[in-house]
C-alpha cells in the first residue's frame, strides 16, 4: 500500500487483500472476518490488482463490483469463558448451523460430484484440518471410494501427475494457508476441478475453487483450532450418511441428541478430565485410535501439544509395536479411543509395560486406569480439546495464543 497526496495505491501480491467500505471509512485487510464485521460492502482483491483510494472515498482503476458484506445469520451465542479455546470448544453445540446460508445445497453437490465423477479423489490440508482429510479417506472407503490424502506441505510433489482426471477436495479454517494456496493456483490454472470445505469466506482459497462448502461454525479465533474440527468432522459425517442412505435421519437424530445432552455431558467431561490431569505424574502422553478414530487419535496428540508444549503422539493403534512401544514407560498416560478388541489389544500391550491407560468412548473396560465416557463422536472430541486446554491451563499457560504458533500459517 503506496500513501501518496490524499490518496492510497494498493497493490495484491500474494497474500489476500480485501477492502472493506462503510459510509465513512475504508478499512483494508487480510482478515475476511473484520471487514465483513466493520464493513457494509468490500471487494476481494486478485493477485496484481491495482487499486487506487481517495479521500471522497471511491475506488479507480478496480474493475470489480462491490459486494455487500454478509451480516452474521450465523448467530452463535456468546459464551462467556475465560479462553476463546474453551468458548469455541463449546460452540461445538451448534452443528445445526452446518445447513444455514444455503450450505446443505452445497454439500448435495459435493455428494453427488463424489457419486456421479467417476475421478480420482484426492484430498488435502494441513494440521487440524488434514486430520479432518484422514477422517474423510476412512468415511469414503465405508462407500467404497479409494481417495488419496496428500499433506498441503507435500502437495507440491504430486502436480506434474495430476489433470483433470482428478478431483481435488481440500480442507481449511482460514482458506489462507500457504501450503494449499500454492500447488492450487497451478492446478486451477490447468483447469483441475477444486472443491474447498472452508470456514472463512471470501479466502483466497475460495476464489481458487470451483465450488465450496462451508463450515458455518463462525469466526474461530484462538491458534487452537476446535470447533472448526469438529463442524468439519461432522460434515464429512452428513456427507458419509448422504453416500450411503441417501438420509439425514440419522444425523438430525444425533444433532438433536448432541444439543439435547450438550450441557450436561461437557460438563461431566470437564469433571473427568480435572481428575486425570492431577491424578498421575507423566511425561509424555499418547493418543491411540484405530480406522477412523486414527485421525480423531492425531487430533488430541497435536491439540495437547500445541497449547501445552507436552510430548504427545499420536498412533494408529496396531503400529506401536512396530518400535513407539520402546517409549512406553510409567510415566505413559494413553488416551485409548474407543474399545473395541483390537484397540484393548494394543492397550494392553501398554499397560504391560507400565503405562496408564485412560479409555474413551461409550463402553468402560476393565484394562482402563480410568475412562471418560463419551456417547457420539463429537463429545469424544470434545474431551480430546479438553484435555489439552485443561493441561495448558494447568502448566499456567496461554491456549489462544501458543508459542511459536500463527492462526493462519500463509508462509512455506
Ligand atoms: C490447529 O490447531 C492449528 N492451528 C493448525 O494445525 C491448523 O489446523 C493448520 O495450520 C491448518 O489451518 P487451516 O485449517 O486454516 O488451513
Amino acid at each position: 500500500v503506496i500513501n501518496f497526496e490524499d490518496k492510497l495505491l494498493v497493490h495484491k501480491n500474494s497474500n489476500p487483500i480485501i477492502i472493506g467500505k462503510n459510509s465513512d471509512e475504508f478499512i483494508i485487510s487480510s482478515d475476511n472476518n473484520i471487514i465483513q464485521e466493520l464493513c457494509d460492502e468490500f471487494v476481494v482483491l486478485d493477485d496484481d490488482d491495482f487499486c487506487l483510494i481517495d479521500s471522497e472515498l471511491s475506488f479507480s482503476y478496480l474493475n470489480k463490483v462491490l459486494k455487500k458484506t454478509l451480516k452474521k445469520n450465523v448467530n452463535i451465542k456468546e459464551i462467556k469463558t475465560t479462553t476463546f479455546m474453551e468458548s469455541e470448544i463449546l460452540e461445538q453445540k451448534n452443528l445445526k448451523n452446518i445447513f444455514f446460508d444455503e450450505n446443505l445445497k452445497n454439500i448435495y453437490e459435493l455428494v453427488n460430484k463424489i457419486k456421479n465423477c467417476n475421478k480420482k479423489i484426492i484430498l488435502s490440508a494441513a494440521g487440524t484440518s488434514f486430520h479432518a482429510c484422514l477422517f474423510f479417506h476412512y468415511k469414503l472407503l465405508e462407500y467404497g471410494i479409494l481417495s488419496q490424502v496428500i499433506l498441503a506441505s507435500e502437495f507440491e510433489n504430486y502436480l506434474d501427475i495430476i489433470d483433470d482426471d482428478f478431483l481435488i477436495i481440500v480442507f481449511s479454517q482460514s482458506g489462507e494457508t500457504g501450503d494449499l494456496i500454492r500447488p492450487l493456483k497451478i492446478l486451477s490454472q490447468n483447469c483441475v476441478e477444486i472443491v474447498s470445505v472452508l470456514n472463512n469466506r471470501n479466502s483466497s482459497i475460495e476464489y481458487l475453487s470451483k465450488s465450496c462448502v462451508f463450515l458455518n461454525c463462525g469466526e474461530e479465533i484462538s491458534v487452537a483450532s476446535t470447533k472448526a474440527f469438529g463442524f468439519q468432522i461432522f460434515i464429512i459425517e452428513v456427507i458419509s450418511d448422504l453416500l450411503k442412505y441417501n438420509s439425514l435421519k440419522k444425523i438430525s437424530k444425533r444433532i438433536n441428541f448432541i444439543s439435547d445432552n450438550f450441557e450436561v455431558e461437557v460438563d461431566k467431561i470437564f469433571k473427568k478430565v480435572d481428575e486425570i490431569i492431577f491424578n498421575y505424574d507423566i511425561d509424555k502422553v499418547f493418543f491411540i485410535g484405530r480406522n477412523s478414530l486414527f485421525p480423531i487419535a492425531l487430533e488430541g496428540a497435536l491439540k495437547l501439544k500445541e497449547v501445552s508444549y507436552m510430548h504427545s503422539e499420536g498412533f494408529a493403534g496396531g503400529e506401536l509395536k512396530h518400535g513407539s512401544l520402546a517409549l512406553v514407560d510409567t510415566k505413559t498416560l494413553v488416551f485409548c479411543l474407543d474399545n473395541n478388541s483390537d484397540i484393548l489389544s494394543n492397550a494392553i500391550e501398554i499397560k504391560t509395560r507400565g503405562g496408564i491407560i485412560i479409555g474413551l468412548g461409550t463402553i468402560q473396560s476393565t484394562e482402563f486406569d480410568d475412562f471418560i465416557k463419551t456417547d457420539d463422536l463429537i463429545f469424544m472430541i470434545i474431551a480430546l480439546q479438553i484435555i489439552g486446554l485443561k493441561y495448558s491451563l494447568s502448566l499456567g499457560l496461554s491456549p489462544d495464543k501458543p508459542r511459536n504458533l500463527a492462526k493462519s500459517v500463509t508462509v512455506r
